[in-house]
């Protein structure tokens, strides 16, 4: 056995994507891959682990650009107000980096050119002239999101010049259809130009297997599995690694004037530079090599789901290509734990619709605990979810201040009252003082474990766990019984209640850092390592600080009032929906039915058996609609129906048809589209 195991600490080195300096961060950004990192990271370091925490922003590419001509100024003038705007918002938020950097810092620039270099003269790069959009009025070639088109695949009409952010598809400049000039609104014209070209494909195999083996030994989250899966059977094609552009790293050769870097390229390389200022400012030269270039190294790079192309492809076969040549090799990436997105009371977060809320703007009007904490419980690891209003009023009243805060509130007046503000001896143990005692030392354990594996969802959801048993435990014990027949029994009941939230402060302090500092000095005491603090700590006669309100609660009227601030967020549909013609339309034969009969699918939670009549015929359909309605009252309802849907078996029963219903706020639920009494089976829908 070595020594790494036996000792048992981890070296870990933590990125969180590098937010763009050309707006402020959102709440949906802080689910992705801040809240869930800073969470992992803050457990960490509480575990003792040698770990270091690297984001900053990502300051070149061509949407900073397009902001600074939108108002007239220099792109500095853009990264230089975002950049410090998110900064804050981060600080206020709690984020704990050991270093916000930026990539406009000449150590970015000269890193990123040093890559570049290197590709170049192992001949890696592949040269190639291409057609690129050429704004004749302003002179000047236009990359993509200069230009926007109709998607030749799936007809978006805010197509980027090679890529649809709708469908994933990347395309020829010249596949585009109808392109128009961001700038001057002009149909752009193709002129030759020519790039370098990063050879992904020939590190195909490679990255395959790469993935393969650290999804196998660290396991790999589905989703990302999934998205690569589908990257690798498209196959990898080469790249362009540059721009034609103004703003951002200079194309470090001869004749490549007027050129860039390519911002996918350096901006991932931004990790690396990030942590070589790091080292810097900590006055250690090494310390960037210790993370980068040592293969002890655990990197968890933490995203959003947009970027994971970026993060388990492009990124691992750039640091392949230049370890294979240059004698300081770098790790790759453990794991990419990349989350879904977090939409906004149902809808996407929108900036031009005043649809969603930025994070200066939340932490003005609320504490950033009860925010911390209403993300954390509702992560979209697996699928999207969604941030409520009133979801986060009930979980900051309902659980932060009813089962936290009272239970730390119920111990410290009654230690307070009856011993004190002494931690008071423990006596003689009943089965459920033992019972309670072990659940306090099984949890660090617990928690950590999900943290370690990046549920950091159910790590949260435990936590509130314990401090529900704490309630319980102190209704149980009924301390204002025993005070007056049994001081003994009375001062065990707290002196553990006092140790539960002892372990409560310690276990929260990643998800509710500011909150747990107030317990801790509540307690007068200090953290301790994340392995002991299940172990009563706090010991008879040990004298507790001042009591302060930990969590206040939100009152209906606050929360109504941002209800009533939120933008439309209609018209966002039309923005993402594709367009069809009234003869598309008229292809779907839409129906009124009546339901004869209803019935549940064996072994099916979601699918119920309907018996529709569509006047003049009866059909069966399969429905998912178990969970939103009772069989015995769907009976007699008149709905709509796809009448001429294709027959499909689900759960081997055929269904004829798919009957119409709308999403609602609550997860899983649906509604069924009903029609008035006075209208006859078989009815058209037009
Ligand atoms: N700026 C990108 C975004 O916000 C993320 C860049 S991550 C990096 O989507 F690794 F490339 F830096
Ligand atoms: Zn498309």
């Amino acid at each position: 056995m070595d020594n790494s195991t036996i000792t048992n600490k981890e070296k870990v080195l933590v990125t969180s994507a590098l937010p763009y300096a050309n707006g402020r961060i959102h709440l949906g950004h802080l689910s992705g891959a801040y809240l869930p990192a800073d969470i992992y990271v803050r457990y960490k370091r509480l575990n003792g682990d040698d770990i270091i925490y690297i984001c900053g922003s990502d300051e070149h590419g061509v949407p900073i650009t397009i902001t600074a001509d939108n108002e007239k100024v220099s792109p500095k003038v853009i990264i230089d107000r975002y950049h410090e705007l998110n900064r804050l918002a981060f600080e206020k938020f709690g984020m704990s980096f050991d270093i916000y950097s930026r990539t406009s810092l000449p150590v970015h620039h000269q890193t990123a050119q040093e890559f570049f270099k290197s590709y170049f003269n192992q001949g890696l790069l592949v040269e190639k002239k291409s057609l690129q959009f050429y704004d004749e009025k302003v002179k000047m070639f236009l990359p993509d999101r200069y230009v926007e088109g109709t998607c030749p695949r799936c007809g978006n009409e805010e197509a980027r010049s090679d890529e649809c952010e709708k469908c994933g598809s990347l395309y020829e400049p010249s596949e585009l259809k109808n392109p128009k000039s961001k700038i001057s609104g002009e149909t752009p014209v193709l002129k030759e130009t020519s790039h370098w070209y990063f050879p992904l494909g020939k590190f195909q195999e490679r990255l395959e297997k790469y993935i393969s083996e650290m999804s196998e030994k660290f396991g790999w989250k589905e989703n990302v599995l999934q998205y690569c899966r589908g990257w690798f059977k498209e196959g990898l094609k080469d790249r362009a690694y540059t721009r034609d552009l103004d703003w951002g790293v200079k194309v470090p050769v001869d004749g490549a004037e007027g050129k860039v870097l390519y911002v996918w390229f350096e901006a991932v390389l931004g990790y690396i530079s990030a942590t070589k200022e790091l080292s810097q400012k900590r006055n250690e030269p090494e310390l960037w090599k210790k993370f980068w270039q040592m293969n002890d190294t655990k990197y968890v790079a933490f995203i959003g789901k947009d970027n994971i192309v970026f993060h388990t492809i492009i990124f691992p076969a750039m640091l392949m290509a230049w370890n294979d040549i240059q004698p300081d090799k770098y790790i790759l990436p453990q794991n990419v734990p990349a989350n879904e997105f977090l939409n906004f009371e149902g809808k996407k977060f929108s900036k031009s619709r005043g649809w969603g809320v930025d994070v200066l703007e939340f932490l003005d009007l609320f504490p950033p605990d009860p925010l911390r904490y209403t993300l954390a419980a509702n992560l979209p690891e697996n699928k999207d979810t969604d941030f409520y209003w009133k979801e986060f009023q009930s979980r900051n009243n309902g659980e932060l201040a009813d089962i936290l805060g009272n239970f730390i509130n119920r111990t410290f007046t009654f230690v307070f009252k009856h011993f004190e503000g002494k931690v008071p001896p423990l006596g003689k143990l009943d089965k459920i003082d033992e019972d309670m005692i072990k659940l306090i030392e099984e949890y660090p354990a617990k928690v950590g474990e999900l943290i370690d594996r990046y549920k950091i969802k159910d790590a949260v959801f435990e936590m509130m766990n314990l401090a529900r048993a704490g309630n319980k435990y102190f209704n149980d014990s009924e301390p204002w019984v025993s005070v007056k027949k049994d001081k003994v029994k009375c001062a065990t009941a707290l002196n553990i209640c006092l140790n539960c939230i002892y372990t409560l402060a310690e276990l929260f302090e990643p998800v509710i850092p500011f909150s747990s500092e107030k317990i801790f000095k509540m307690l007068n005491a200090t953290k301790c390592n994340w392995s002991t603090s299940g172990s009563l700590n706090l010991k008879e006669g040990h004298l507790l600080g001042q009591s302060e309100i930990l969590f206040t609660k939100i009152e209906d009227k606050v929360i109504d009032e941002q209800i009533n601030k939120l933008g439309k967020p209609d018209g966002e549909l039309k923005t993402v929906d594709e367009e069809i013609t009234i003869d598309d339309f008229k292809k779907i034969k839409l129906r009124v039915a009546v339901i004869k009969n209803a019935e549940k699918v064996n072994k099916s939670e979601k699918l119920l058996k309907l018996k529709i009549d569509l006047g003049n015929e009866e059909r069966q359909l399969v429905a998912g609609i178990a969970k939103s309605y009772e069989p015995e009252n769907l009976i007699g309802k008149k709905v709509l129906v796809v009448a001429n849907l294709k027959p499909a078996k689900l759960f081997g029963l055929d269904s004829q048809g798919m009957v119409l219903a709308v999403d609602t706020p609550e997860e899983g639920k649906v509604k069924l589209i009903e029609i008035d009494n006075s209208v006859s089976p078989g009815t058209l829908a037009k």
